[in-house]
């Protein structure tokens, strides 16, 4: 398919799912999104410092990403062009290394004074901690961190800060029409054993994985249940974006609001997954399970807007796919529309660029 093709056909499924029923849309601003990601295409530009030396990263998503980027056609050699300046640097850099690295910026540039760094952004998977140092107190607090989904509290300024979507399943099969056969689905790790997950083992229609499974048994397990279930904060959440695109409604257990999903500019996470307060991990007592029940039935007790949100969550899904060479609104392109949503910064002194 030709990325034109692939282009008309997503406008065409936007347009469908913003002509009928808005609400069940996926998207933030699903009439400006598409206009302004053509616009990005066509004019976001970036100007990436020299690396110090080969850059190693913690993880795949990163090193996608940072690939990606140099590879792109966001890159820039003029500085005079560039909407936003990329400090590259690798994952394990101790923080006297990364404080020299932003004074040599200060000083042998003249872009970081302009703003102190505010159209500035870097990749750093745990992301920074507090550090008294200027210029590490500069770096976090007014360039943009793309950082690792779930942050460290500490570590992650909402309104400023990215998540990178977390690297989905690269066998990505389609999604398949399955009867949900299952209502809930726990993957080992998602949520940390407690009694909730001891009730739901007892309860047929809860599938609880207590081993790793292969990919394709995973993927059956995905398109066979109608909500899958991860754990905030303990447990492992990677998965949610494999859950997104096989269609299986995530169901998010938290005990405090989230403001570091992916693409939380662009996406309506409130239409995709459930947020399900807990404010006892264990399950409030002995009728966790039931508990849950109460809430997807009361949610999603309506088969037609469960597949509302079903439809919601594979459109979304295709954001959330990374692909070694990028594909339109993919997780990388995504990530660059979430960058270029933060382009407009004060500058103390700007040359105008486009
Ligand atoms: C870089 O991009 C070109 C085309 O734009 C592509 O052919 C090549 O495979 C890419 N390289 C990497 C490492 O992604
Ligand atoms: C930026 O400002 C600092 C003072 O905060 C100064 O030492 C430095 O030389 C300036 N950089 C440039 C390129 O003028
Ligand atoms: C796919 O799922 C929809 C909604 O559940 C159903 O109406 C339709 O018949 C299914 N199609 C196939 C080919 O199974
Ligand atoms: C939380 O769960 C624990 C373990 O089941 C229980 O002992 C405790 O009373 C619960 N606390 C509240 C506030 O429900």
């Amino acid at each position: 398919m030709s990325p034109n093709t692939h282009l008309s056909l997503f406008f065409l499924s936007l347009f469908l799912s913003i002509s009928l029923p808005v609400l069940s849309s996926p998207y933030i601003s699903p009439l400006t999104f598409i206009p302004n990601y053509q616009k990005m295409l066509k004019s976001f530009k970036i100007f990436s410092y020299t690396p110090p030396q080969p850059l190693v990263f913690s993880t795949p998503a990163e090193s996608l990403f940072f690939s990606s980027l140099l590879n792109s056609s966001f890159l820039t050699p003029d500085p005079d062009r560039a909407h936003l300046f990329f400090v590259p640097f690798s994952s394990a850099t101790p923080t006297r290394s990364l404080s020299r690295l932003v004074n040599e910026l200060r000083t042998d540039f003249p872009y970081w004074n302009r703003t102190l760094g505010a159209d500035h952004f870097y990749v750093s998977c745990d992301g920074l901690g507090f550090n008294s140092d200027r210029n590490l107190v500069e770096l976090k607090k007014n360039s943009v961190q793309i950082s690792c989904f779930p942050t460290q509290r500490s570590s992650f300024i909402p309104h400023k800060d990215i998540t990178l979507p977390p690297l989905a399943d690269p066998h990505h099969a389609p999604v398949k029409n399955e009867s949900k056969n299952y209502l809930g689905y726990v993957k080992y790790g998602a949520v940390k054993e407690s009694s909730l997950v001891n009730e739901l083992s007892d309860d047929q229609d809860f599938l609880v994985e207590r081993q790793p499974s292969d990919v394709l048994t995973y993927e059956w397990r995905l398109s066979v249940s109608k909500f899958c279930l991860f754990e905030y904060g303990d447990g492992d959440v990677s998965g949610i974006s494999d859950a997104v695109s096989f269609g299986c409604v995530p169901v998010v257990i938290t005990d405090r609001p989230i403001q570091d999903m992916p693409l939380m500019d662009v996406l309506r996470w409130q239409e995709i997954a459930v947020f399900v307060g807990w404010k006892n991990k264990s399950g409030g007592g002995s009728d966790g399970a039931k508990q849950l029940r109460h809430v997807l039935g009361r949610t999603y007790g309506d088969e037609k807007r469960y597949e509302e949100v079903r439809g919601s969550c594979v459109t979304a899904g295709q954001h959330l796919v990374w692909n070694e060479e990028p594909q339109p609104f993919d997780a990388f392109h995504m990530t660059m529309y979430q960058l270029w949503l933060r382009r407009h910064t004060i500058r103390y002194a700007r040359t105008e660029v486009a």
